[in-house]
Parts: structure tokens; sequence; C-alpha cells
């Protein structure tokens, strides 16, 4: 058994974390206060080769491996939630074209989605009326000689408005309900990005709705083959659900830091109130609770790494990750007392910012789901 990092893993994980502590935390509050679309930290991330870290070089990506990609994602989330999303999305949009994209589909997608051409991806499978009932999708895909006709509504699709590649999912036949995926570009007739949300937390990453209205799609731009829609959707969410997870510790990280930093300045009763142990065994749990879900991630994102299957490690990491990163968000609003109420301090964003880990890639209650159907099938 080994615990050590490659050299290149180390390389990976510095150059994410020096980027974060200078580009990311100092423009978090200002992103998350404005609403703002990080698009100049994006570009730097595209520039830095962290948005096709999964897709081999030979089609522009840096072929990281999942490992590496965890411990960078970690770091970009410790510095700002809302870039790391966004960044999680593009890799699990860049990696399903590679995995699931036929050689000229790869030729002519990858190289400008993981430059940023076409970047960042977007993912689009939820509906209104689908969220955790995934294969409750109604958006049809009708095929008309060379193209596909789609209609329907997405909603919550993560980077869509930035998008100029998304991979959507839509029914090809009703009965038995068989689901495809497309390659779908903002260009063709009949896209349509709708309304945008206003959210809780990650308030700089962009959340959509979109509108397929006839929208006409190259048959070439189906992905795989008809029918294969749910389990690519269902494969790109195993390796999705390590990127939430990464994305909890790395905001829980934070928030930590900010506690424990407060902790040592805080005076009350005429000391810091780190001396406090009420105050001495919060900051213990959260670091123990942090470091058992940095590794469950990273045990997940290993499994991946060596090709085994990793759906019930993916969806346990992400569960506890997600779960934890709210408790700790919590005891370090408690742990600021009012300061961690008010948005001088970093504490209430992170809270803000860590909820939507326990929802978004599949709700907790789906991870359970998930884990269980697995354990009773071993
Ligand atoms: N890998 C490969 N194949 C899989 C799979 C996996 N992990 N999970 C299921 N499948 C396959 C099954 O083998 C099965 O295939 P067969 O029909 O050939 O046997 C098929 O898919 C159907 O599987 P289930 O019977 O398990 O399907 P289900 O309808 O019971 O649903 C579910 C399973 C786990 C509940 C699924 O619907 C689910 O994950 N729901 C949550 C959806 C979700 O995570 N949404 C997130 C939206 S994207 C997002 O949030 C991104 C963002 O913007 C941040």
């Amino acid at each position: 058994m080994e615990f050590e990092l490659t050299e290149e893993q180390k390389l990976i994980q510095d150059t994410a974390r020096s980027f974060a502590e200078k580009e990311l935390k100092p423009k978090a509050a200002e992103i998350d206060e404005k609403e703002e679309f990080p698009a100049e930290q994006v570009k730097a991330l595209f520039d830095l080769g962290m948005m096709g870290m999964l897709v081999p070089e030979e089609y522009g990506g840096a072929g990281a491996g999942p490992v590496a990609y965890a411990l960078a994602l970690t770091e970009i989330a410790r510095g700002c939630a809302s870039t790391a999303v966004t960044m999680a999305v593009q890799n699990m949009v860049a990696e399903a074209v590679y995995r699931f994209g036929n050689e000229e589909q790869r030729r002519k997608y990858l190289p400008p989605l993981v430059s940023g051409d076409l970047g960042p991806g977007a993912f689009a499978l939820t509906e209104p009326g689908a969220g955790s009932d995934a294969r409750g999708i109604r958006t049809t895909a009708v095929k008309n000689g060379n193209r596909y006709v789609l209609n329907g509504t997405k909603v919550f699709i993560t980077n869509a408005g930035y998008s100029k590649l998304v991979v959507v999912m839509a029914v090809t036949k009703k009965d038995p309900k068989e689901i495809s995926s497309f390659i779908v570009e903002p260009s063709f007739p009949g896209f349509r990005v709708g309304k945008k949300e206003e959210k809780m937390g990650i308030r700089g990453s962009n959340t959509v709705e979109l509108v397929f209205e006839d929208m006409e799609v190259p048959a070439e731009n189906l992905l795989s083959k008809e029918g294969d829609g749910f389990k690519i959707a269902m494969t790109a969410l195993d390796g999705g659900r390590i990127g939430i997870g990464c994305q909890a510790v790395g905001i829980a990280t934070a928030a930590l830091e900010a506690a424990v930093q407060y902790a040592k300045e805080r005076q009350q009763f005429g000391q810091p109130i780190a001396n406090f142990q009420a105050i001495q065994w919060m900051l213990a749990d959260s670091a123990v609770e942090i470091e058992a879900a940095r590794l469950l991630t990273l045990r997940a994102a290993y499994l991946k790494e060596k090709g085994v299957r990793f759906t019930k490690e993916a969806s346990m990491a992400k569960l506890f990750a997600s779960e934890m990163a709210y408790r700790v968000c919590h005891r370090a609003v408690q742990i600021h007392g009012g300061y961690g109420y008010v948005s001088e301090y970093p504490v209430e964003r992170h809270l803000r910012d860590v909820k939507v880990t326990t929802i978004y890639e599949g709700t907790s209650e789906i991870q359970r789901l998930v884990i269980a159907r697995n354990l009773l099938r071993e």
C-alpha cells in the first residue's frame, strides 16, 4: 500500500494550490456577491491544462489521470467553489466525449473543447420533471434522414450559457424506453438558452435552462449508438461524483482554515477562543472528517485510474464528503459567532456554497441508493 503521490501528481497539486491561493481566493467573495461568471479564471485554467485532465495528450488533453485530477480540483475548490464546479463539469464532459465518441468526433471536438474554444462544456440530463429519476426524461430525439430533431427542456444546466458544446440526453424510443446522447452545439437551429438561476451558493457558476424547439442535430453527432445514452450519463456521473466529493473537501478545507485563524485571533474572556475546549473539539472533529473524506475521494479516483468499477466507491466518497463538508462549514460559522453570519468573513459563503454538494450529481439519498444496490448485488 502506497500513500505517497508521484512527482507529477505533487507538481499538479502544487500548481493548482498556488493558482487557487493567488488567483481564486482573493476574488471568490466578489464573484459570489456579483454573481459573476469567473471567465478570466476559467480561461487561466484552460491555459494551465486543467480543463482536459482526463483526455489523452493526442487529443489536446493533459492525460493526467483521475488521481491528479482529484488533487487539482480539491485545491481549486479551496480557492473558489464556483470555479471548481465549472472545471468539474468541463472535465466530465470532455472525458465523456473521449470515452464514448468515435474517432471523428474525438478529432473534431476534443482539441477545441479542452483548449477553451468550445469549452467549458455542459451536460444536459436534468429536466423539470426528471431530477433523481434521471430515466424519467421526456426530451425527444426523432430521426429524420441524416438528422435528429430534438424537442424538450433541460434545467439546472451548469456552464450552458457559456458553452459551445453540450452533451444532451434525449429519448429516441418510447417503448421500451431508450435514451441516447448527442453532442450539441448552440449554433444548431432550435437551440435556446432560457432562464438563468439565482442560487443560494456557487453563485458565480452559470446555471441555466435549455430549450430545444425542433432543434436539428446531425446524425453523426450521436454519441456511441442509440440506446446507450443512459449508461453514458451514469458512467459520466460516476466520475463526476468523485469530482463533487473533491469540491466538498476543498470547500471544507477552506472553512476549517478560516475557523482556525479566527479562533486564534478572536479574544473573549481575556484570551483567544482557541484556548477553549469547546472550540478545539470542533476544530479537531472537522480536521479528522476532512481527512477521512479526502482519503475516500482519492481511493475512488485510484480505483478509476486502475480501470476497475468504482460506482459504489464514488457514491461513498460523494456522500461522505458532501455531508461532512456541510458539518464542517456549519461549525466554522458557529466558531465565528456573529461574524460568521455576515459577509465580511468567508465562512457564510462556504456554508452556502457547500450545500449543493449534497444535491447535484445525485442527492445524498440517491448516493445511499446506489451504495445499497451495489452492496446487495455483491
Ligand atoms: N454505470 C453504468 N451503467 C449503469 C450505472 C453506472 N453507474 N448505473 C446504472 N447503469 C445502467 C444499469 O446497469 C441498467 O442497465 P440495464 O438496463 O442494461 O440493466 C440501466 O443503467 C438502468 O439502471 P437502474 O435500473 O439502476 O436505473 P434507475 O432508473 O433505477 O436509476 C439512479 C438509477 C441511480 C437512481 C439514477 O437515475 C441516478 O443516478 N439518478 C440521479 C441523477 C443525477 O445524478 N443527476 C445529476 C444531474 S447532472 C448534474 O448535477 C451536473 C451538474 O450540473 C453539476
